[in-house]
């Protein structure tokens, strides 16, 4: 038969996909096996005796109909194991434990192998490769998670993050949600006749509360694995901003604006953006997370503010910059612009090891604040003209000024005291939207300055520094040009 020659090579390659299992042609800077295996160790070391951590990944979305999102792993579980499938479950404890014969302070539960699931979807790990990729030398596949005899009664305390009760039951035997049934089952969580139930942090042994202060300690200090895809993401980031300086015109779409960034991220292998990325001309850019990015034509003579991170290898960037769409800031844009830069340049200077955030932060406000009313912006420094009731915060610089960046763009770490070895952002900005109490002349002037730095001891590293900052730079790249300006493609309309 004429078909059999094709339908044997097909199956050959089949075969071929689940010999080399998930793993085949992976970049070969993920984070190491080894990582993984130390940040275990780094967070039993911290838990308290005679516990246990019970740490799941995060559920598949749904999109629309049968089209899911495609799958994002929960930061914890990924940065404690290093595995990208979703169903599965991790347990750590303190001390060894004797389960089915084995010795062992951990062990991992993953999907189990699907021969149809897996001609869609892709090879799964399995018991196998969990034990060979991932370096679990126990492991189990969902079905077998119910019948583990782990008494959880022993434990003084049994430490997880309390369910959000938003999983769906994708009804695939020993999926997320029938895993985390039987986890509730096997520590006697309240019967959850509720959907908002959630526990009080200490309940019996159940720990609710515990787990998310470990996992901060650890996360919020980066390794050197870490920072080395952390600096390629924010390098990234930068030179998507610097890239799009040099093509932005007036008349493209927010849409292709974002897209020319995105592009940017996906040559150089960044697998995603870390959020939705902010794509604000003009009045958009006052709203702070603008994610919809529809404005057809952006205008001649108005700002946008872009806020936008590559994802690369799960660690994300968060970098900012606002921009004058056709290459010359206005003399209001430029004093607003400017001063936002001035903020920027006070909150680093207070930034260092020992430092606290929120010293950054009222650096930053200083300024702000002071400059805003030299402008006559703010007519006074009290509260009735410093704050709009309607939202309780400052008029015109609304947010915060600093996070840390990591597995989550808005990541885990404490929020007290500088560490060296924190990456953060700071990201001062001032918007004031149409209708404000000040001169006219100011509206619709969003401006947010955002870079990443790794503190250090005496001082910060900036990350970002591969996108320009200054007024003069921005104008002066601006006027290069850029790949992105040759790209001519047909209309819609048919004609050429
Ligand atoms: N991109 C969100 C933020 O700057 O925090
Ligand atoms: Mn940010
Ligand atoms: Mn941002």
């Amino acid at each position: 038969m004429k078909t059999l020659p094709l339908f044997g090579s097909l199956l050959f390659l089949l075969s071929t996909a689940s010999l080399f299992g998930q793993n085949a042609n992976l970049p070969d800077d993920l984070l190491s096996e080894d990582f993984h295996a130390e940040r275990r160790e780094a967070l039993r070391a911290k838990m308290p005796n005679n516990s246990v951590a019970v740490i799941f990944s995060n559920p598949v979305r749904n999109r629309a109909n049968d089209v899911n999102y495609v799958y994002h792993q929960d930061p914890n579980f990924y940065y404690l194991t290093g595995h990208r499938e979703p169903h599965s479950v991790l347990l750590l404890f303190k001390e060894k434990q004797r389960i089915e014969g084995k010795q062992t302070d951990e062990l991992i539960v993953v999907r189990q192998h699907n021969a149809l699931k897996e001609l869609y979807d892709g090879a799964r790990l399995g018991k196998k490769g969990a034990q060979t990729d991932l370096g679990f030398s126990v492991a189990y596949e969902g079905p077998s998670f119910a019948d583990l005899p782990i008494d959880f009664s022993k434990f003084d305390q049994v430490l997880f993050y309390d369910f959000q009760n938003d999983v769906r039951d994708t009804k695939e035997k020993a999926d997320l949600y029938d895993l985390i049934a039987t986890f509730k089952q096997k520590v006697g969580y309240p019967e959850n006749s509720s959907p908002t139930l959630q526990l009080e942090p200490q309940q019996n042994n159940l720990d609710t509360k515990t787990l998310d202060s470990l996992m901060q300690e650890l996360r919020g200090i980066k390794t050197a694995e870490e920072l080395d895809l952390l600096r390629k993401a924010v390098k990234i980031s930068a030179l998507g901003q610097k890239e799009v300086m040099k093509a932005i015109r007036p008349g493209m779409s927010e849409l292709e604006v974002q897209g020319m960034h995105e592009f940017i991220y996906k040559k150089y292998k960044a697998e995603y953006e870390g959020y939705p990325s902010i794509v604000g001309a003009g009045h958009n850019g006052c709203v702070l997370h603008y994610i919809e990015n529809y404005k057809p034509e952006i205008e001649d003579g108005e700002l946008i503010l872009m806020d936008l991170g590559a994802e690369y290898h799960g660690y994300t960037a968060d970098v900012t910059r606002t921009i004058p769409v056709n290459g010359k800031f206005t003399k209001e844009q430029k004093i607003i612009y400017d001063l936002v830069y001035q903020a920027q340049e006070a909150g680093m200077k207070v930034c260092r090891d020992g430092a606290t955030f929120k010293e950054i932060y009222n650096a930053t406000a200083e300024v702000v604040n002071q400059g805003l009313l030299e402008l006559g912006i703010f007519k006074s420094l009290e509260k009735e003209d410093m704050i709009n009731p309607a939202t309780g915060r400052n008029r015109y610089y609304p947010h915060g000024c600093c996070h840390h960046i990591g597995l989550d763009v808005h990541d885990k770490g404490h929020y007290d005291t500088l560490r060296a070895n924190m990456v953060i952002t700071i990201e001062p900005g001032i918007y004031i939207p149409e209708g404000s109490p000040c001169d006219p002349k100011w509206w619709d002037i969003p401006v947010r300055i955002e870079d990443d730095f790794l503190v250090t001891e005496d001082g910060y590293e900036l990350l970002s520094d591969a996108a320009p900052r200054k007024s003069e730079e921005v104008e002066k790249v601006m006027k290069q040009p850029s790949f992105f300006n040759e790209v001519d493609l047909p209309t819609l309309g048919g004609e050429e």
